[in-house]
């Protein structure tokens, strides 16, 4: 198998590039550099500076590198910004899978593994959150991602790709600092923000319908979902792999946004009280993965808490802003 990653040079990708090399996968990236850093891959992990927009590249790279399996992650991933430029974010999104999936069935490549997100499912009223939950996203995000899921199924339908569909949720953490997440659109980061601005974290809405009264997430280790990764494309290999699949990756564990904060003030040594200011429209008080289906299918289940993931982050924040 040679497997190419799309977006392989992002937060996510290079955890995933890092965790199929250690396990023997032969992996090459493509990127185009617009969020991602070479220095996140292994040195010898060949790195294809372009677009997943790029068909004419994409046909090339499948062909000269003998691709047999493709990963992508490459996307656009801001809520807010999806809002304000949906028509970038289908383009990029829908038309750069749309793109990636030609090349795909042009070369005969049989095996296909989506990023897909949570946020397909908007913010449904349920204690734990199953793959048949009704999808609603309630952003052009989340829509992009779940038209990108049809897309997949129907493209694996049509020229006969085995495919799965990783449903991530909310991915914190680390392997080692230098491949840290360095954006601050995220709450562990943004919490580092504050603290390092000499602020106190914000809470927006301490009224919610959850025990402490704070939004309940489900958070995994992006160790972990690299690992998920690693035995999806396994899946993709072995004798169950035909037709598709879409799972959820979480811990099946509900953490208070309240609780999380506590950690931080823990490991960072700065427990501030948080302020509470006016609830975010659209915040759903709880969405927490049922992890069932990716035990059974997958055979993965995620290893690593939260303090795990706020000690890792940590360090990668200290290496990337100096503390
Ligand atoms: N971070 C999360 O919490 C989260 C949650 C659910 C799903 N996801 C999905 O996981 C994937 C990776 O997210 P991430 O957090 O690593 O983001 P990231 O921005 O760090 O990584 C995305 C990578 O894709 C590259 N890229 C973007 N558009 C491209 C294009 N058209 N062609 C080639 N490369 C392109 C960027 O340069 C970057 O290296 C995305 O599809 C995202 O939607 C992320």
């Amino acid at each position: 198998m040679t497997w190419l990653i799309t977006g392989g040079a992002g937060y996510i990708g290079a955890h995933v590039a890092r965790a199929m090399t250690d396990a023997g996968e032969r992996v090459l990236v493509l990127d185009d550099l617009s969020a991602g850093f070479p220095a996140r891959l292994p040195a010898d992990v060949p790195l294809v500076e372009g677009s997943a927009l790029d068909g004419d590249l994409l046909k090339r790279v499948c062909a000269e590198h003998a691709v047999t399996g493709v990963v992508h992650l490459a996307a656009r991933k801001q809520v807010g910004e999806s809002v304000a430029q949906p028509t970038r974010y289908y383009r990029e999104n829908v038309g750069g899978l749309a793109t990636l999936l030609e090349a795909v069935a042009e070369a005969g490549i049989k095996r296909f593994l989506f990023s897909s997100s949570a946020a397909v499912y908007g913010n449904p009223d349920v204690d734990l959150i199953t793959e048949d939950t009704p999808c609603a996203p309630v952003n052009p995000y989340g829509e992009t991602k779940l038209t990108g899921e049809w897309l997949v199924r129907a493209a694996g339908r049509a020229h006969d790709i085995s495919t799965v569909c990783l449903r991530y949720f909310n991915v914190a953490g680390a392997a080692a600092p230098e491949l840290a997440d360095t954006g601050v659109f995220n709450i562990v980061p943004m919490v580092f923000d504050r603290l390092t601005r000499d602020e106190a974290p914000r809470i927006f809405g301490d009224d919610y319908p959850t025990p402490d009264g704070t939004c309940i997430r489900d958070y995994i280790h992006v160790a972990d979902l690299a690992e998920a990764h690693l035995a999806a494309a396994r899946r993709l290999t072995g004798a169950d792999a035909s037709g598709d699949l879409t799972v959820n990756i979480g811990r099946g564990e509900g953490v208070s946004v309240r609780e999380l904060i506590t950690v931080i003030g823990e490991v960072t040594g700065d427990g501030r009280p948080a302020v509470v200011e006016a609830r975010r429209p659209g915040d759903a008080p709880r969405a927490v993965a049922s992890a069932a289906l990716a035990a059974e299918k997958l055979g993965w289940t995620a290893s690593r808490g939260v303090r795990d993931m706020v000690e890792s982050a940590w360090q990668g924040w200290l290496l990337h802003h100096g503390g």
